[in-house]
């Protein structure tokens, strides 16, 4: 058995702001950003501050504390009111990831319940949303971690770690359980491009945690499969709809394609928040479209041709039929599909 780790906390509430691990800056630095209002709260979410479904739905509910606190101070009357249009500026923030809907209508239900100054419920509420996040976080390793042989390898793709997360994460949870078990020889993460969240995020999150780490380019995933170095690919998801489509980082449907094809596992992490059941299909997700300048760019040097331009999707859609295993806090779900999701749908 090795130890246990998981030493990073990205979002933090300090008593009267938010401290956001400043995700664009790692791994060349450690800097925090201190956030006291939901404007700065929507720009951090949508500048990528913060990332990964389950960290943009607890940063929004905090964000919604600092913009009850300033709402109620200019209005103790009409703060609600005030606080609507905050609520819906966070929601547009970026639009994929259910979690960031999910935790708005939380904090809004419990907005509506309160009465005299609504900060202490709110807190409370955004620190639950959080504490359970990490709670499902250990649920999901365990029996992820129990779908895993001895002597295994396994690919993770993006960052699903406690980056993405309030803490400990869902596939590189998973991965941080099998690895407290004895039972990965190697972790590979891909770089996943544009944005390197696999080479600067999951390595150094990773490396931070003492978990060893490969690397590989996001085109060398066919070969790795075909050389049977990895039996499972572990995802995460940012949405996953009524009929098991899963919505993750972009390059998620090529690596279950391959799965199925190289007969290696494709398994997909994802808490009940990132369920999504007013969804039929992923065809309905609006898929987040970011700049161009992320293709064309690296590390803030052009490396495409002049007068090249770029489609730039953040997310695709994986057919359920593709997904192996959906594991949540709930159990394991093999081959998921509409009615065997429906068991985990909220009354
Ligand atoms: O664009 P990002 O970095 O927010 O994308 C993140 C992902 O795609 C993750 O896989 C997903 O949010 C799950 S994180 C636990």
């Amino acid at each position: 058995m090795q130890e246990d780790s998981d030493s990073i906390r990205a979002i933090q509430w300090t008593g009267d702001s938010l401290r956001l691990l400043d995700q664009r800056d790692l791994p060349a630095s450690v800097n925090y950003l201190e956030l006291v209002d939901a404007v700065s709260v929507a720009a951090a979410i949508r500048d990528m501050v913060v990332r990964g479904a389950p960290a943009i739905g607890i940063t929004a509910a905090y964000g919604v504390v600092l913009a009850a606190r300033q709402r109620y101070a200019e209005s103790p009357q009409g703060w609600q009111g005030l606080l609507e249009g905050d609520i819906r500026l966070l929601t547009a923030a970026r639009p994929t990831a259910v979690n960031l809907a999910w935790a708005l209508q939380r904090m809004q239900r419990c907005a509506a319940g309160t009465e005299g100054d609504p900060v202490p419920l709110l807190l409370e509420e955004a620190r639950q949303i959080h504490a359970e996040d990490i709670d499902a976080n250990r649920q999901m390793g365990a029996h992820g971690a129990a779908l895993i042989d001895a002597n295994s390898s396994v690919l993770t793709y993006c960052n699903t770690g406690s980056l993405a997360t309030g803490g400990y994460g869902t596939a590189l949870g998973v991965i941080r359980s099998a690895w407290a078990a004895g039972k990965l020889q190697q972790v590979y993460a891909s770089e996943t491009r544009p944005w390197l969240q696999g080479s600067r995020l999951t390595a150094w999150e990773l490396t931070c945690d003492r978990i060893p780490v490969t690397l590989i380019t996001d085109n060398a995933a066919g070969f790795l499969m075909q050389n049977r170095r990895v039996q499972w690919v572990i995802t995460g998801a940012d949405r996953v709809t009524a009929n098991g489509d899963v919505i993750n980082k972009i390059g998620t449907s090529s690596l279950a394609v391959m799965c199925r094809h190289y007969d290696v596992g494709f398994m997909v992490v994802a808490p009940c928040s990132t369920l999504d059941f007013s969804l039929d299909s992923g065809a309905q997700v609006n898929i987040e479209q970011r700049s161009e300048d992320e293709v064309l760019t690296l590390a803030d040097h052009r490396i495409a041709a002049a007068g090249a331009s770029a489609w730039n999707p953040a997310f695709d859609i994986t057919p359920a039929d593709l997904v192996d295993c959906l594991v949540t806090e709930r159990g394991v779900i093999r081959a998921p599909d509409r009615a065997k999701l429906a068991v985990l749908k909220p009354d």
